[in-house]
């Protein structure tokens, strides 16, 4: 197997390296702008390319044929879980992505029944509730930064619809505790001190983690609708349930899965429609015929929400790296990516190729139209959710979860941009506007 690699080795095509500074390489560049970055390198040295971030060096594998490559995983070559570990590991163990092969496969079966037709509907109804309740407190008429609202949105939803707990005190707790875990996982400093955002994030786990355990018997016997209930629930074909262990990891990465990614496609959403008032227009007539209280059947009947959610998520995926560790060395086009290396794709590159997408700088929502779908011109043109089997279990929860929200905001309220706007995005770890996105928010003719 070695001499076979070997000898392809010595056939294959060279890998360009970015170059850059000594061991820091292009770390900077990347964290300023990961989509300049990634540009860059694709338009200077194509499909396959070798930086350095981080002090180690990093093979960028771009374009859908990349993504197609990478996410299939024939072999089972790259893997997720020694990728993203290093990572995630001590604030997020035991999670879906930090899991392959036999192991993975048995875990998201297990899980399949949280994210199943019937469980989708009960949060639905939980949802709605909860978003009605929240946008009647939204300010009005004067400048508010539209991510703050909607990540306070998307905390309450967690709380409520993902762990069942009722607003008040213990709520408010658990959403600052998940709060520090997050801003933990993206710390420089990684020493677990109490003044350090790191080791707040790790006391935060620690509460976390006692808070489910404590919970995991009773709602084992519940008859409760929530995703704790359902993951308590959950079982093999065999009838063996996940360990308590299990049960608390898997909620405490659902939650961090879940939140910002959701956040960010809301507020991606809330940008374009407010740069785009005549879309903002047509959406708000959509929702306006659909009836009160939307149904989660409805969600299946608002095609230019749909539309105009996929185009957000094409221009600003909230995930702009997804990457794997090589556990063999691989070919790809001619060349060899070497045993033990960290890989990345990105859709950011795969999400703006002109043979696929149409004026692909544009926001042009119609292009995910029956008529026109060129998203399915390459079947991973476009992966704001990833592909293959780590694709993200809560698509259709995320999904659902933009649209109810789009409709509450769109019935209820017009918004326009506080102020014109340059595109500042920062991309990573996960695409957010820079300055919050300053919207004002104007009660509609019907509020
Ligand atoms: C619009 C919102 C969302 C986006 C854009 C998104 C994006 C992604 C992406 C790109 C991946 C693949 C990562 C990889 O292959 O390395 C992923 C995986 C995952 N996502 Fe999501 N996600 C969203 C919402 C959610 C929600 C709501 C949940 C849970 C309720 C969730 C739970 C997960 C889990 C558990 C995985 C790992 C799956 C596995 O490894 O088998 N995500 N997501």
């Amino acid at each position: 197997m070695a001499k076979m690699a070997a000898m392809a080795i010595a056939h294959t095509l060279p890998i360009p390296s970015a170059g850059g500074l000594p061991l820091i390489g292009q770390t900077f560049e990347y964290q300023r702008s990961a989509f300049d970055f990634y540009w860059r390198i694709f338009e200077r040295y194509g499909e396959v390319s070798r930086s350095t971030l981080l002090f180690r060096p990093v093979y960028h594998l771009l374009g859908p044929d990349a993504n197609e490559k990478v996410l299939l995983n024939q072999g089972g070559v790259f893997s997720s879980k020694a990728a993203w570990e290093e990572l995630l590991h001590a604030l997020f163990p035991g999670g879906l992505m930090l899991r392959d092969g036999a192991e993975h496969r048995m875990h998201r079966r297990m899980m399949q029944g949280a994210f199943n037709h019937e469980s989708l509907q009960n949060y639905h109804v939980a949802m709605d509730a909860t978003v009605d309740r929240t946008l009647a407190c939204w300010p009005v008429g004067t400048p508010v930064p539209f991510l703050d609202l909607v990540k306070a949105l998307t905390l309450d939803i967690a709380t409520q619809v993902f762990m069942g707990e009722v607003p008040g005190a213990m709520a408010n707790e658990l959403k600052q505790d998940f709060v520090d875990m997050v801003a933990a996982s993206v710390a420089v400093v990684r020493l677990d001190l109490p003044y350090l955002s790191y080791g707040k994030g790790i006391a935060g786990r620690q509460r976390l983690v006692r808070y489910f355990a404590e919970r995991v018997p009773a709602k084992r016997a519940s008859q409760d609708r929530d995703l704790f209930a359902r993951l308590a629930q959950a079982q093999d074909e065999s009838g063996q349930d996940f360990s308590n262990e299990d049960v608390v990891n898997h909620m405490i990465f659902l939650m961090m899965a879940a939140h910002d990614t959701t956040t960010s496609t809301l507020t991606s959403v809330v940008r374009v429609l407010a740069e785009h008032p005549e879309w903002q227009h047509r959406l708000r007539e959509e929702m306006q015929a659909l009836p009160l209280p939307l149904s989660f059947a409805d969600l299946a009947h608002m095609p230019l929400a749909d539309q105009v959610m996929r185009e957000a998520l094409r221009m600003y995926s909230p995930v702009p790296a997804l990457p794997r560790f090589a556990t063999e060395a691989v070919e790809f086009k001619g060349h060899v990516i070497p045993a033990n290396s960290l890989v990345t794709i990105s859709p950011l590159v795969s999400h703006y190729q002109r043979d696929i997408w149409t004026d692909p700088y544009r926001f042009d929502p119609e292009r995910f139209a029956p008529d026109r779908a060129e998203d399915r011109r390459h079947r991973f043109a476009w992966i704001p959710f990833g592909g293959g089997v780590h694709k993200c279990i809560g698509m259709h929860f995320g999904e659902n979860q933009v649209k109810l929200v789009m409709h509450h905001l769109l019935r209820r309220f017009e918004w326009q941009l506080a102020s014109p706007r340059q595109r500042d995005i920062q991309w990573i770890p996960i695409c957010h506007p820079t300055d919050g996105l300053p919207v004002v928010l104007r009660k509609t003719s019907r509020f």
